[in-house]
């Protein structure tokens, strides 16, 4: 049973979850990262926008390979509402994904938005078949973080 978990995280709030993900379930884990980092300002101007208008950045991955993989773990955090940019990108970059199964995650301050709903679908399309969803807010992101453990052992465990 091989898992990945592929993820982007600008403050470091997803990469956490994804680093108790391996830790618990021997996740390997993909950071996407953007070609051209975000600043603090530019996060907010440039990289909102983008999101809003679902745009993918250049990112430091041509492709992800995941065909060895049985299990794929996808976290976006949440930018105005929608995925990021970065995580557009990386779920664009798949390959070898047809026919497997995807639990997917979001990490926010609180407005959620639309962020899972555009993920699911975005994965989806790349023949991923999405079999748990997971949104974590700052005031429950410990709570649900054990969540997705569980869903990810429980899953591989009967896969
Ligand atoms: C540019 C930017 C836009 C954000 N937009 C939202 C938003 O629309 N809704 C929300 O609840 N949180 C929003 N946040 C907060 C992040 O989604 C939240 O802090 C997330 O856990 C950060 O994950 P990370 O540390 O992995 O980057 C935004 C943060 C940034 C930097």
């Amino acid at each position: 049973m091989k898992i990945c978990c592929i993820f982007h995280s600008y403050s470091g709030v997803t990469r956490n979850v994804c680093i108790k993900l391996k830790n618990e379930s021997g996740s390997d884990l993909f950071e996407v990262k953007p070609l051209n980092e975000y600043s603090k300002l530019t996060a907010y101007t440039k990289g909102c926008l983008r999101a809003r208008k679902g745009e993918k950045d250049s990112i430091d991955h041509e492709s992800i390979d995941i065909s060895s993989y049985d299990l794929v773990i996808i976290g976006t955090p949440v930018w105005a509402w929608k995925t990021t940019p970065v995580i557009n990108a990386a779920v664009n970059a798949l390959e070898g994904g047809e026919g497997k199964k995807a639990i997917i995650f979001a990490t926010c301050g609180g407005q959620p938005g639309e962020s899972l709903r555009i993920l699911k679908k975005a994965v989806e399309e790349k023949g991923l078949t999405v079999i748990g969803e997971v949104m974590m807010t700052k005031n429950d992101i410990n709570e649900k973080t054990e969540q997705l453990v569980k869903l990810v052992k429980d899953t591989a465990s009967n896969l």
